[in-house]
């Protein structure tokens, strides 16, 4: 097999209907494929579609899409509690939560479920290694890490992560994917915790967060300063309640448990924010308050 000589990707599925497995299925949808979002709950079923016309509106109201597009990309997209019903898919992606028994156990589903035998089993995962989850099924050369960023209808970067099990051709034709149908750039990272951007990124969200933690200087001092001082486009601590503090946490743990070193580590406030449910701009509180 390779990327030219296998038909091009019509059939996505995605697993996952949060920040991130919308924001996928949005992108897919707008690109003009089918779509079908596996979900966990019922509650899920009816808040997926939702969330989605909920973005797509977003777009329309900031001028990037036409009420024609929005229309003809939400109903590109089916919701379904059933994972056997991406059977027929051609590109998974799961974004579920960042925990690895969870998706450990999805793609042993998933690569029972999957009947293309060309498919590329994809996962979104920040931080947990790909070959991890590559060795949960019987095609571990078909499972390649593609990390989206956040929001992910406007962040133009994709991390490709090949494994060492990850054949040539899966690579080649997720990369095709990400670029020419998703129109997105793509870099390939190594298959190391937080692969680059987030080894980069969160040693500076968390040294943020510990600056809180330490009475220096408020959420909104420190954010202010960033944007305005580096021209960054939020700050740090926004931004951590944007990814989402839950998910901070395990990127930070997995990060920590790979390099053993402090700067990965999450400081205890970050910690008791999560057990105490305030998850950032998702749960409505984290650093900030949320409509
Ligand atoms: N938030 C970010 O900024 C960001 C950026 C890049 C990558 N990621 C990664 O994307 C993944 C998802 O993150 P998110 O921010 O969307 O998290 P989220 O908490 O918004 O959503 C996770 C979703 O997974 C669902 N879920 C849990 N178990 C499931 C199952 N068995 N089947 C189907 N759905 C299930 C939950 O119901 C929830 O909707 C994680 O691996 C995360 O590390 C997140």
């Amino acid at each position: 097999m390779n990327a030219l000589s296998t038909p091009p990707i019509h059939r996505v599925g995605v697993v996952g209907s949060g920040i991130m497995g919308i924001g996928i299925a949005e992108l897919c949808a707008k690109a003009g494929l089918d779509v079908t979002v596996a979900v966990s709950s019922t509650a899920s079923l009816v808040e997926g579609p939702k969330r989605l016309a909920r973005s797509l509106d977003r777009g329309v109201s900031k001028g990037k899409v036409t009420p024609e597009l929005r229309d003809a990309a939400f109903g590109r997209v089916a919701f379904t509690r059933e994972l056997t019903d991406l059977a027929d898919r051609q590109f998974v992606v799961e974004a579920v939560k960042e925990h690895e028994p969870l998706k450990l156990e999805l793609f042993a589903a998933l690569d029972k479920i999957v009947e293309d035998p060309d498919a590329i089993l994809a996962s979104n995962t920040s931080s947990i290694p790909i070959v991890r989850l590559a060795r949960a099924t019987t095609r571990p050369h078909q499972v390649v890490g593609v990390h989206f960023f956040n929001p992910v209808p406007a962040l133009p970067l994709v991390e490709l992560i090949p494994s060492v099990l990850t054949d040539h051709q899966t690579t080649e034709r997720a990369q095709e994917f990400v670029t020419s149908a998703l129109g997105k750039t793509a870099v390939v990272s190594p298959d190391r915790a937080g692969f680059l951007v987030n080894a980069l990124l969160f040693p500076y969200l968390l040294s943020a967060i510990r600056m809180v933690e330490a009475g220096v200087a408020t959420a909104e001092v420190i954010d202010q300063g960033m944007v305005l001082g580096c021209s960054h486009p939020m700050g740090p601590l926004k931004l951590a309640d944007l990814i989402g503090l839950d998910t901070t946490v395990s990127i930070a743990e997995a990060m920590y448990q790979e390099f053993r070193e402090p700067l990965y580590a999450p400081p205890p406030m970050l910690l008791r924010m999560v057990e105490g449910g305030l998850l950032g701009r998702k749960s409505g509180q984290g650093f900030y308050t949320y409509e």
